[in-house]
């Protein structure tokens, strides 16, 4: 776990009854950072878990070790605890590390079971490994060694539809100051960013954030780069965005910004204020204008917020930017846009393909992926 976690990964554990006579769920709990998941019927672990939680946010799932009994209920579909649970209602690929006694893993009951689960197409093995065991017997059975158990996980991602491409993303808003105290922004709350880039590390690909002023996110699976300002946000996209696969805009980013900034807060008097605003740089226009030299470019994809004529301005926005392709979206709409949990968009491509999206931010993330596939290469 300490070497998936170094390597990027976030990694959330549950534990059978038999692992905690082994080690504690506290011993775990420091480990990863994050509540062990040991009863399904705790209350707390269930507030903070939610039902089947687990199941739906993680990439994969890794059973390590992978014991007799453990593999006989995982064949057998039971959901008798908390692991158990978890795992029958995981759809994604489900790593299988196991250890036993060469007796119990010769058994024709464990060997039909392994044959079983072989025979599912999310379920992969490594090892065991063949050598001396713990109880001094000699043979198949030991738990498979760390390089191998990691080379393992990363094999799940292997055939991913985005391993090996790089992704740089930006998200949330930037904030411009007037003073010390006072700044220009907006309300976004850079979840529509984090989606997208969440469903890219799902999908194999290597992700950047380069993410705006919002409160703490916590350990993620993939890169974040904390930026304030519109031109901090720039130069963070111009110093990446010449060697990445996909570039996707999904940034508010403010427009102005105060043409000077006092350096200490301005006092306020009784009448009326006027402040200049001077122009931001628009960091998508001056990134697609920067790569459009290169040979071999990035997909570059950008999101249109309106309120009133959504299509003829995003597609207005496609065509200036000289992008690949426009999600756009009707801030307006119920349950759409800032600060929401769901979205509902067009996907206009510069190939006059389009299609809709509606649904948690994450599934239209999927979608958003999924349309970047069918109607771009990805170079
Ligand atoms: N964008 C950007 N930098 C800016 C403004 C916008 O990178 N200074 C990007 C956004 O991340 C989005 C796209 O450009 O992907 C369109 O943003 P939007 O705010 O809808 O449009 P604007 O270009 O700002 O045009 P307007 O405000 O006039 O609608």
């Amino acid at each position: 776990m300490r070497e998936l976690r170094r390597q990027g990964a976030t990694v959330k554990v549950s534990m059978t009854k038999a692992a905690q006579e082994f080690i504690t769920p506290l011993t775990m709990q420091s480990l990863s950072g994050d509540a062990v998941l040991t009863d399904y019927f705790d209350a707390t672990q269930e507030e903070k878990f939610g039902h089947l939680h687990l199941a739906r946010w993680a990439d994969a799932y890794v059973v390590l070790p992978a014991t007799a009994d453990l593999l006989a209920r995982i064949t057998a579909g039971m959901a008798n605890d908390a692991v158990t649970t978890s795992l029958l209602a995981f759809r994604g690929p489900v790593l299988l590390a196991p250890a036993m006694n060469t007796a119990m893993w010769d058994h024709p009951a464990t060997q039909r079971n392994v044959a079983e689960l072989r025979a599912r197409p999310q379920v992969h093995f490594v090892g065991p490994g063949v050598g001396p065991l713990a109880d001094g017997d000699v043979g198949a059975g030991r738990l498979s060694d760390l390089a191998e158990l990691i080379d393992g996980v990363k094999s799940l991602f292997a055939g991913a539809p985005l391993s090996g491409k790089k992704v740089l993303i930006t998200a949330g808003p930037t904030r411009e100051a007037m003073d010390p105290v006072r700044f220009l922004s907006n309300p976004s709350t850079g979840k529509m960013g984090l989606a997208v880039a969440e469903v890219a590390r799902a999908r194999g690909a290597e992700v950047t954030v380069v993410l705006g002023p919002i409160g703490d996110l916590g350990p993620q699976p993939f890169e974040v780069v904390r930026v304030t300002t519109a031109d901090e946000m720039l130069a963070a996209v111009m110093s990446r965005v010449a060697s990445c696969d996909v570039f996707v805009a999904t940034a508010a980013v403010s427009d102005w910004k105060p043409a000077t900034v006092a350096l200490t807060k301005t006092k306020k008097s009784d009448g009326p204020e006027t402040l200049t605003l001077v122009r931001t740089p628009d960091v998508l226009l001056t990134a697609s204008q920067a790569v459009h030299a290169q040979a071999k470019r990035p997909v570059l994809v950008g999101f249109a917020a309106e309120t009133h004529d959504v299509i003829a301005y995003a597609q207005g926005k496609l065509t200036k930017k000289k992008l690949d392709l426009i999600v756009a979206n009707d801030v307006s709409a119920p349950g759409a846009g800032f600060g929401t949990d769901t979205n509902t968009v067009t996907f206009l491509a510069a190939d006059g393909a389009s299609s809709s999206a509606q649904g948690t931010k994450r599934e239209v993330a999927a979608r958003l992926w999924d349309v970047v596939a069918t109607h771009l290469v990805v170079r």
